[in-house]
């Protein structure tokens, strides 16, 4: 029998498997949102918006979007949500275990983009979650940036992630704007509203402002409406689309929507780059 591996098999062993990572840190966010810091045995060297295959060996894999902000140390943070079987499973974790990590993919948020101009957040619900990698650099070389405005909805208090990273960025001077659909009789010293509700009013200058949204595909119709009538141009948008992945790399199709595979030409697209293409949005 031929053991050598064929230059498929080397291929495929070098695409698909992944290093090994180890929990090192544990926090519950919600209910249902579980945050992970994982120590890995190299640097991921990834740019903000990407995201990482991460497994369970032997019950799945799953796409998730990397949290932290570029970093050239050994650590990824990500926040997952139990779901479905995998999910589940990851969050029955405890420090110390192990789960497998393949990647950085995807296209990512590129800086340059930003430089110079102000630059408006709108996360919805998980998509704070990867606007997180892009904000935190914005945050860390604040003077290379304009005015910095993040609008951060949830369906209610109780489901707002990342609160202390919320207060820590409103402390580092970028105004952060706060909002739940409805309080549901909770607790809440902040606005009730939608993420659209605040556009009309918010400090940017048109002509050099950029905007990032993620969230569900249903908020991004009616922020670029909003955004269009503030006169924002759709080159000045970026959106951060999530299909359903298998491979993360271009291979199965699982993602493909017209002729764009939204695992490598996205996730993070420039809105303009989507025109002819509206089932992005759905
Ligand atoms: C680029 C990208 C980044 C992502 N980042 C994150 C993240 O940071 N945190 C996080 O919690 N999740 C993220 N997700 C979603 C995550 O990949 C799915 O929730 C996960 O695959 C579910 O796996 P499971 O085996 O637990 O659930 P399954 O058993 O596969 O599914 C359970 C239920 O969830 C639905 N579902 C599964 N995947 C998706 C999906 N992609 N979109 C909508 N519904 C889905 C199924 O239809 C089913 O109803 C991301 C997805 C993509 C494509
Ligand atoms: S997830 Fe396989 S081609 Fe994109």
């Amino acid at each position: 029998m031929n053991t050598v591996p064929s230059r498929y098999e080397k291929i495929a062993r070098e695409t698909f498997l992944p290093q090994i990572g180890k929990i090192v840190e544990i926090a519950d966010m919600t209910a249902k949102d579980r945050f992970f810091r994982v120590e890995l045995e190299k640097p991921l060297g990834h740019r903000p918006g990407q995201f990482v295959m991460v497994s369970i060996l032997g019950l799945g894999e799953a796409p998730i979007s990397i949290s932290n902000g570029p970093t050239e140390d050994n650590f990824l943070e990500m926040v997952i949500r139990r779901i479905g079987r995998l999910t589940q499973a990851i969050h029955e974790l405890k420090a110390g275990d192990q789960l497998g990590i393949r990647g950085p993919y995807g296209s990512g948020f590129n800086l340059n983009d930003f430089y110079n101009k102000d630059v408006l957040f709108v996360a919805g619900g998980l998509g704070l979650v990867p606007l997180r990698s892009l904000i935190t650099p914005v945050v860390a070389e604040s003077s290379r940036f304009g005015r910095v405005t993040l609008i951060s909805g949830c369906r209610n208090p109780s489901e707002e992630l990342y609160q202390d990273q919320l207060r820590a960025w409103t402390n580092a001077g970028i105004k952060v704007i706060r909002l739940v659909d409805s309080t549901e009789n909770m607790p809440w010293d902040f606005d009730t509203g939608l993420v659209t509700d605040p556009v009309p009013t918010i400090e940017m200058d048109a002509e050099k402002t950029v905007a990032a949204l993620c969230g569900p595909p249903v908020m991004y119709k009616f922020v670029i409406q909003a955004l269009s009538a503030r006169k924002l141009n759709f080159n000045q948008i970026f959106v951060d689309l999530e299909r359903r992945m298998k491979c993360g790399v271009g291979k199965c199709g699982h993602c493909q929507i017209n002729k764009i595979y939204c695992c490598q030409d996205g996730p993070v697209f420039r809105f303009s780059d989507l025109s002819g293409i509206p089932e992005a949005l759905q």
